[in-house]
């Protein structure tokens, strides 16, 4: 059957609002004990709620869609070919747990294994980004406010390819993440990378204009989407992590790298990702360099 893309992402951003409202008037210290990898990987109660609603909307609407979801995630489950939504029901846990307000629903539809529809919404800055596959990627300010509170602030701008081309690492701003994979070769591996993007040309390294590590995997695809980062590079990531912020990223000229992005096997994904910005020049230079730089490291 036809797989209607706008009407899927029509029902993730109304999914979208609602889990956001859910999220403001949440209790953020309200973390699970026990489930996760150690004291750093977070899960709260909210976590869970959230993505219940999200799932339980979703196989309503689309009975036979399939869902892969971050907190009812399973080792062993793969994303296949099928259509599949992708959600992440928050993301930036340990932001929303500090009321730090960058933490988004991260609502994904990929078919064939790529993203086709990306929905992130922002509910403390009510801030949403989204995107279908060839339509174009968008943000829009103030969409509840705007609908409920008839402050008449919504704006919905389109979301392209930034006019400045990109001059190489030493001029970039540069997002990357720790994760909470804080041992072994991961650790090493992420502690690497960032000593290498930050020293000077002399000792091996980039000298990029800074770092940002802002919590939230799809907001940092976001980012980049919106040109206000040139880069964004983490090991680790999951499907949930960067589904929906890919799908944006893509449709805003911005490239995403790495090991295997998107195969979402966890026997031969490296869970590397790196994502460049839209620009009229300099986006592949910029991947080749930041591979010299950083050298092959491969993520368990
Ligand atoms: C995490 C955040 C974080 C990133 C991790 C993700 P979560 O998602 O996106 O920035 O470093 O890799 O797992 O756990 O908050 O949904």
């Amino acid at each position: 059957a036809d797989i209607n893309l706008q009407e899927i992402h029509d029902t993730l951003i109304s999914v979208a609002h609602e889990a956001g409202r859910m999220i403001l008037s949440a209790n953020p210290t309200d973390i699970s004990q026990g489930t996760k990898l150690n004291s750093a990987d977070i899960v709260t109660e909210t976590d869970k709620a959230v993505e219940a609603l999200v799932s339980s909307r979703l196989s309503k609407a689309y009975p036979s869609y399939a869902f892969i979801g971050e907190e009812t995630y399973k080792p062993g489950m793969r994303v296949t070919s099928a259509p599949t939504f992708i959600v992440d029901p928050i993301d930036g846990t340990t932001n929303f747990v500090h009321g730090f307000p960058d933490a988004c629903i991260s609502l994904g539809f990929a078919v064939d294994r790529a993203p086709a529809v990306g929905v992130v919404y922002n509910p403390y800055r009510d801030l949403l980004f989204t995107a279908i596959r060839g339509k174009g990627a968008y943000q829009t300010q103030g969409a509840v406010w705007g609908l409920e509170g008839g402050q008449g602030r919504k704006s919905k701008l389109p979301l392209s390819s930034s006019p400045q081309p990109l001059r190489g690492l030493d001029s970039a701003l540069v997002a990357t993440e720790w994760g909470s994979s804080r041992d072994g070769v991961n650790y090493e591996v992420k502690t690497q990378v960032f000593q290498k993007l930050c020293a000077s040309k002399e000792s091996g390294g980039a000298m990029v204009h800074s770092l940002r590590s802002m919590g939230s995997a799809a907001l940092n695809l976001c980012a980049v989407a919106a040109g206000q980062l040139d880069a964004y590079w983490e090991g680790g990531c999951w499907a949930w992590d960067v589904c929906a912020g890919w799908a944006i990223l893509a449709e805003a000229g911005g490239v995403m790298a790495g090991g295997n992005p998107g195969v979402w096997d966890p026997q031969i994904d490296e869970r590397k990702y790196l994502a460049v910005r839209g620009a009229p020049a300099g986006q592949k230079e910029l991947v080749e360099e930041f591979w010299g730089v950083i050298g092959d490291g491969r993520m368990e």
